[in-house]
């Protein structure tokens, strides 16, 4: 409540120590490179820098994100790396004159980057003809997708790259968003074919991300060492046949944030539609899309603003302010509203949605001209606002109205 006081609603409140914490949970991989459209804020990619994660991103803006946020353009491993299936004409230009990595996700990658930087080393990311997410929406492998270099056409692409003496330094593949152990697990046995068929040159596979939080009570984590022990293993097979090390690379984006963010926003009305109780808050599917999207289940909490935490629960709908039907943040895939056991609670309490730190505010639009929510990194027990809420100047910021 004070936060919702002092920054007001809707607000994203990101907890820095929960996201620290998850990084460690993984330190058992050579690099953790962090996939950064699950939350970019400067201020998540300066703390994950500080402890240690290098970073991945899918467009010239992300590359400049972790400039801005203090990484540099090139190391050894690559402290950036931009995966994508296109170059459009900015990212193509950027990554060439700041000699960001770059691991290619189709032929035509290959092609174009090896006829403006001959020479130059990349990683290609397959795409092994499977793959499995949360959603069939967030599933990136398989001959549905569009992601990736099919795995019958890595050879060709080897021949291409030759071509233009582009090394192939490594081997990348995530075959999607939210899945499990099983799944992953594939994914071992997919790179370590791929890195074989490839060869001596492979300096680094990627398992890509993919790792699942639990946003339900019941749902677990994956067993990170049990993944561990299958991804090193295959590394360690790699290592042998080829005489050299192999860095292991993971790169998730929602397991390191997810947890760590709340979407705060403030009940402004409750109402009564036959049967069901509604309420509605100033938050909506322009700052949290997941639940209209893919029908995703995020835990609600109540904030009652008179402090008093003993009320009574009822079943309750939660929409927001949007002129369109589907803003309802309690619904199942297909659009099917799903009634919560919730506190009952009136105008002016606070509405908290948790476990919204990844695919939250940078899934957010201006529809219906909301302001994009502001931002707020707790850090040590003090809260920082790391972006301001939009103002309507930000909203119409390049309009023009054309002479009559
Ligand atoms: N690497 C690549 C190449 C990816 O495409 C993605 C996610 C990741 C890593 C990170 O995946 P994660 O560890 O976060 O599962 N908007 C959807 C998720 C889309 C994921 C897109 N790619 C959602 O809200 O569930």
């Amino acid at each position: 409540m004070d936060l919702a006081r002092q920054f007001g609603t809707p607000t994203f409140v990101y907890d820095a120590a929960k996201i620290v914490e998850r990084l460690n949970d993984l330190r058992h991989f050579d690099v953790v490179r962090y996939a950064q459209k699950a939350a970019s804020n400067l201020a998540i990619l300066d703390l994950l820098r500080r402890h240690g994660a290098l970073v991945d991103a899918v467009s010239a803006h992300e590359i400049r994100r972790a400039l801005a946020a203090g990484y540099p353009a090139q190391g050894d491993p690559p402290p950036v790396v931009y995966t994508a299936d296109i170059f459009d004409a900015d990212s193509l230009g950027l990554v060439v004159r700041e000699n960001v990595h770059v691991n290619c996700g189709s032929p035509d990658m290959i092609d174009q980057y090896g006829s403006v930087a001959p020479g130059r080393a990349i990683t290609l990311r397959i795409n092994p003809g499977f793959g499995h997410g949360h959603s069939r929406k967030t599933n990136t492998g398989g001959d549905c997708s569009k992601h990736g270099i099919w795995h019958e056409q890595l050879h060709d692409c080897l021949v291409t790259a030759e071509h233009y003496g582009l090394s192939v330094t490594g081997v990348h593949v995530h075959i999607g968003s939210g899945t499990d152990l099983e799944h992953l697990s594939q994914v071992c046995g997919a790179l370590e074919k791929a890195a074989v068929e490839v060869g001596r040159n492979v300096q680094s596979i990627s398992v890509g991300g993919g790792l699942p939080v639990p946003y339900r009570e019941g749902q677990s984590y994956v067993d990170l060492d049990a993944y561990f022990r299958r991804c090193d293993a295959v590394r360690k097979r790699l290592e042998a046949r080829f005489g050299h090390p192999v860095r292991l690379e993971i790169e998730p984006g929602r397991y390191l944030v997810a947890e760590s963010g709340f979407l705060i926003s403030e009940i402004r009305a409750v109402k009564k539609q036959g049967g069901n109780t509604f309420y509605l808050v100033d938050a909506g599917f322009n700052n949290l899309a997941r639940p209209i999207l893919y029908g995703a289940y995020h835990p609600i909490a109540i904030a009652p603003a008179d402090g008093h935490a003993n009320r009574p629960e009822i079943e309750a709908i939660v929409g927001g302010p949007l002129c369109e039907s589907g803003d309802i943040f309690t619904q199942d895939e297909g659009g099917f509203v799903a009634p919560r056991r919730l506190p009952l609670a009136a105008v002016g309490d606070y509405l908290v949605i948790e476990c919204a730190g990844a695919y939250g505010f940078v899934m957010g639009s201006n529809y219906n001209s909301k302001p994009l929510a502001a931002e707020v990194l707790v850090r040590n027990g003090q809260p920082h606002l790391v972006r301001q809420r939009q103002s309507f100047d930000d909203l119409v910021r390049g309009e023009s109205i054309p002479p009559a």
